[in-house]
């Protein structure tokens, strides 16, 4: 299935005019956001780390040129970039259509797969890997922070004992059905490290985006929203007493908060746990 750009409506809105201005796009995904960018007509920096997106950003490549560059790597490769050189950054965080529904990648217990889930498979660690390399208290821990599995440590125990290398075989280890998603989006996210790539490329935002630079970040899950949230709530805030003169202001203000509304969560279901949190630089 192609992938849906989610809350476009409402990134857009939040960036404003970026006509002439430069946005980076951390997630390229189906380029998606990016064309949008592009024909609203800003200039687009662009991350995947994905290799499989690498046709179709060729694709804009051909049709943008110079307006549009694409590096293929993690988004925490963001402060290799000059900070002159762009003015918005967008983070449509999570995986793709694509990657889900593609049966050899592993993300999915729909498919049976090896137990793959890395989104760039240059890199080493995959779930299989994962689960073999990790102490059980470790991956217990993983299981409990990233998919709140109760019994994280029942599970952690199960899996270490039979170490499943495909998902099918994984799938089968998990008793209870209401743990399979969650089992799955846990291990997906320690092979990807999402949260650190996202704390990594937003303290980078932080240091790098100049005066009238908007970040936007979408997310599909409560922890994810949450190292968001808060970060955004730490650059907003006041440092002290603001009736004070010795008050430090804030560097950033924060933009209107959006969920998918009635129509979109009706034409894309997968939009559902989508937040849109966004910040301007003073
Ligand atoms: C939800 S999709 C983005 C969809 C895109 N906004 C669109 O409209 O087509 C997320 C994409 O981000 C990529 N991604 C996730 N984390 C990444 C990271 N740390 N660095 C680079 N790419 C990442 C994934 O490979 C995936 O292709």
């Amino acid at each position: 299935m192609k992938h849906i750009p989610v809350l476009l409506t409402e990134v857009l809105q939040t960036l404003g005019d970026i006509k002439n201005r430069t946005v980076v796009d951390c997630t390229f995904g189906a380029g998606g956001y990016t064309r949008a960018f592009l024909e609203c007509g800003a200039n687009v920096i662009a991350f995947d780390r994905d290799t499989n997106v690498v046709e179709d950003a060729n694709k804009i490549k051909q049709e943008y040129g110079d307006r549009f560059q694409f590096i293929n790597s993690a988004f925490s490769d963001i402060k290799n970039l000059n900070p002159a050189d762009f003015d918005d950054v967008v983070f449509d965080l999570g995986i793709s259509s694509m990657q889900i529904d593609n049966g050899e990648r592993g993300f999915s217990f729909r498919f049976d797969a090896p137990l793959d889930m890395r989104m760039d498979t240059r890199n080493k660690q995959n779930a299989q890997n994962l689960i073999e390399s990790l102490s059980e208290n470790d991956l217990a821990d993983i299981l409990y922070e990233y998919g709140d599995i109760k019994s994280s440590h029942k599970m952690a125990h199960i899996l270490k004992e039979h170490k499943p290398t495909t998902t099918f075989e994984l799938r089968d280890l998990i008793k209870n059905q209401k743990d399979i998603a969650p089992v799955f989006q846990a291990l997906r996210i320690a092979v990807n490290d999402e949260m650190g790539q996202i704390k990594s490329a937003l303290e980078s935002v932080h240091n790098m985006l100049s005066s009238n630079g908007r970040c936007i970040c979408v997310t599909f899950h409560s922890l994810e929203d949450r190292i968001v949230k808060n970060t955004f709530h730490k650059w907003t805030q006041t440092d002290g007493d603001p009736r004070l003169p010795t008050v430090k202001n804030a560097e950033y203000v924060s933009l209107k908060t959006f969920t998918p509304s009635e129509k979109e969560l009706e034409q894309n279901p997968r939009s559902r746990s989508a937040h849109m949190r966004g910040v301007q630089k003073v």
